[in-house]
C-alpha cells in the first residue's frame, strides 16, 4: 500500500512539475518520468529530430528526463534565433557529462567571461598561423604529400582511407597547436584518434541522454558513460604532456605555436582582475581544437572518396577543371579557388550533402525568448537541427540528390547559398570554419590533381553513416587509387 501510494505521490509530481506551459512550443506526449527519451531513435537521431518536425512544426519540444529541450527547423527559424535573436542563445546549456569533462573551461562547452577570452583568444591564434605570416597552407600541403605517399604506397590496391586521413588530418591540428606533427602509424597517436571516434559516437548515445537526464543516479553506475570520462581524460593527459615539454623549452621572443602564445598569454594577463587564462584553460583549449577540428575535416574527405567514386562522371569533370587550371606541375592555392567554380561547387555539395555535425551543438536560452509564435523560457536546452536546413525541399532544388548544380548558376559560375549553413550561424558559429575551408579546398584538389579514385568491380559504395556527434560513412576498406601519369 506504501509502495502504491509512492507510486502515485511520485507520477502526480511529475505530471504537475512537468506539464507543458500554455505558450510552449508543442511536441510529442511525454510520459512520466523518462519524458520523451525513448521517442527518438538514438541511431539516426537527426532523421528521428526531422520527420517530428513534419507533426509538429518548425519549433517544437521534448523532455528528455526531467529535462525539456526545444528542436528549431529551418533555414528561417534558426537565422532568426541564433542571429537576429544571438544574444539570448550564445550560451551553452549545463549538460552534466559536458560539465564533468570541460568544467566549464575552454571555448566549446564554456560560458560567459571565460568563452569570450578563450574563443577571441583562439580565433586571433588561428589567424595568426592559419592565414597571418606563418601560414598553415605550406603546413598543409606538406602533409598532403605525406598522405599521398601512402596512398601510392598500396600500389592501386584496394584499401581503408580512414587511419590515414584521419592522421593527415590531425597532423595539421598538431603543427598548428603542438608545433609538430607525427609520424602515420605512430601508436600513441593512433590510440588517441581512436579515442576520438569513440568518444564522440558515445556522446550522442542513449547513455550520454540517461547520464545528462540523471546524473546523479549514472554517475554511480557502471556503464559506457564511464567510458566517456575515462576516454576524455586520457586525451587530456596526452596534451598535458605537450604543455610539460613546451614550458621546459619555451623561449617567449619565439612563439612557435599555438600552446607557447598561450603561455606567453598567461604571463601577460597575471595579476588583472577579468584573466581567465591558465594552465588548465590551456588543456580544455587544445583539447577542443583537436576535437572540433580532426575528425570532421577528415570525415568530410571520407565522404568526399565516397562520393567521387558513386559519380566517376563529376569526378573526371573536377579532374579536367583542376588539369586546365592548376596543371600538374605546380600544387594547387587558395587563389585558384575563384577559377574552379565546378570544383567548388562539388567541395560545397559534398559538406551539404554529408552534413557531418547535423544537428549542430546544443545552446541554452538565457533570457524568455519568442519564437515561431512561441515563448521559450530563460534555460532551456535549443537544438539548431541543420539537417533540416541543408535537406530542406524549400531550400534546394533536388535536396536528396548529389548535384553540383545547386551552387552553380546557368553560366557555371559559382553561386553562394545562403541555406548552406554546415558550420551553423552566429556567435556560436563554428569558430574552425575558415581553417576547415582552407583544409578541404587544398587536401580535395590536391587529391584530384593526383589520383583517381575507384572501387573494384562488384563493389557497390555504401552510403549508410553511423551516428555520433558527427555523421561518419560505414567504414570502406576497397578504395582504390591510382596516381595520375608521371605522379
Ligand atoms: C563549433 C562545424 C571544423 C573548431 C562548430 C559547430 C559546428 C561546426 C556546426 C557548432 C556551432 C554552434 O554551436 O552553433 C564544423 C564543420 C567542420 C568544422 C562542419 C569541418 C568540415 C572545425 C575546425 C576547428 C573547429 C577545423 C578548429 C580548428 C570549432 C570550435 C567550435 C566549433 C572551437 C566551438 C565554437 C564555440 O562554442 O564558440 N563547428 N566544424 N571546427 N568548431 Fe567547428
Amino acid at each position: 500500500c506504501l509502495l502504491l501510494f509512492t507510486a502515485v505521490f511520485i507520477l502526480t509530481a511529475d505530471y504537475i512539475k512537468n506539464r507543458r506551459p500554455g505558450s510552449f512550443p508543442p511536441g510529442p506526449r511525454a510520459f512520466p518520468i523518462v519524458g520523451n527519451l525513448f521517442t527518438v531513435d538514438y541511431n539516426r537521431t537527426h532523421e528521428s529530430l526531422t520527420q517530428l518536425a513534419e507533426r509538429y512544426g518548425d519549433v517544437y519540444s521534448l523532455r528528455m528526463g526531467q529535462t525539456w529541450i526545444v528542436v528549431l527547423n529551418r533555414f528561417d527559424v534558426l537565422k532568426e534565433a541564433l542571429v537576429d535573436q544571438g544574444d539570448v542563445l550564445a550560451d551553452r546549456p549545463n549538460l552534466p557529462l559536458l560539465q564533468d569533462i570541460s568544467q566549464g573551461l575552454g571555448v566549446i562547452f564554456s560560458n560567459g567571461k571565460i568563452w569570450k577570452q578563450q574563443r577571441r583568444f583562439a580565433l586571433s591564434t588561428l589567424k595568426h598561423f592559419g592565414f597571418g605570416k606563418k601560414s598553415l597552407k605550406p603546413v598543409i600541403l606538406e602533409e598532403f604529400s605525406y598522405c599521398a605517399k601512402e596512398f601510392k604506397s598500396h600500389k592501386g590496391k584496394p584499401f581503408d582511407p580512414h587511419l590515414i586521413l584521419n592522421n593527415a588530418v590531425s597532423n595539421i591540428i598538431c603543427s598548428l597547436v603542438f608545433g609538430h606533427r607525427f609520424e602515420y602509424g605512430d601508436e600513441k597517436f593512433m590510440e588517441l584518434m581512436s579515442w576520438f571516434g569513440k568518444g564522440l559516437e558515445l556522446e550522442a548515445s542513449i547513455w550520454a541522454q540517461l547520464y545528462n537526464s540523471f546524473p546523479l543516479l549514472m554517475r554511480r553506475l557502471p556503464g559506457p558513460h564511464q567510458t566517456v570520462q575515462h576516454i576524455w581524460n586520457s586525451v587530456k593527459d596526452f596534451i598535458r604532456v605537450e604543455v610539460k615539454e613546451h614550458k621546459h623549452n619555451w623561449d617567449p621572443s619565439d612563439n612557435r605555436d599555438y600552446i607557447d602564445c598561450y603561455l606567453s598569454e598567461i604571463q601577460m594577463n597575471k595579476g588583472q582582475a577579468d584573466d581567465t587564462f591558465d594552465e588548465e584553460n590551456l588543456v580544455v583549449c587544445v583539447f577542443d581544437l583537436f576535437l572540433a577540428g580532426s575528425e570532421t575535416t577528415s570525415t568530410t574527405l571520407r565522404w568526399a572518396f565516397l562520393y567521387m567514386v558513386k559519380y566517376p562522371e563529376i569526378q573526371a569533370k573536377v579532374q579536367a577543371e583542376i588539369d586546365k587550371v592548376v596543371g600538374t606541375s605546380r600544387q594547387p592555392s587558395m587563389e585558384d579557388r575563384a577559377d574552379l567554380p565546378y570544383t567548388d561547387a562539388v567541395i560545397h555539395e559534398i559538406q551539404r550533402m554529408s552534413n557531418i555535425v547535423p544537428l549542430s551543438l546544443p545552446h541554452v536560452t538565457t533570457r524568455d525568448i519568442r519564437l515561431g509564435g512561441y515563448t521559450i523560457p530563460k534555460g532551456v536546452t535549443i537544438i539548431p537541427n541543420l539537417t533540416s536546413v541543408l535537406f530542406d525541399k524549400n531550400e534546394w532544388e533536388t535536396p536528396d540528390a548529389f548535384n553540383p548544380g545547386h551552387f552553380l548558376n546557368p553560366e557555371g559560375k559559382f553561386v553562394k547559398r545562403a541555406a548552406f549553413i554546415p558550420f551553423s550561424a552566429g556567435k556560436r558559429v563554428c569558430l574552425g570554419e575558415n581553417l576547415a575551408r582552407m583544409e578541404l579546398f587544398l587536401f580535395f584538389t590536391s587529391l584530384m590533381q593526383h589520383f583517381t579514385f575507384s572501387m573494384p568491380a562488384g563493389v557497390k559504395p555504401v552510403m549508410d553513416f553511423r551516428f555520433g556527434i558527427t555523421l561518419s560513412p560505414l567504414p570502406y576498406e576497397w578504395l582504390v587509387a591510382k596516381p595520375s601519369l608521371g605522379f
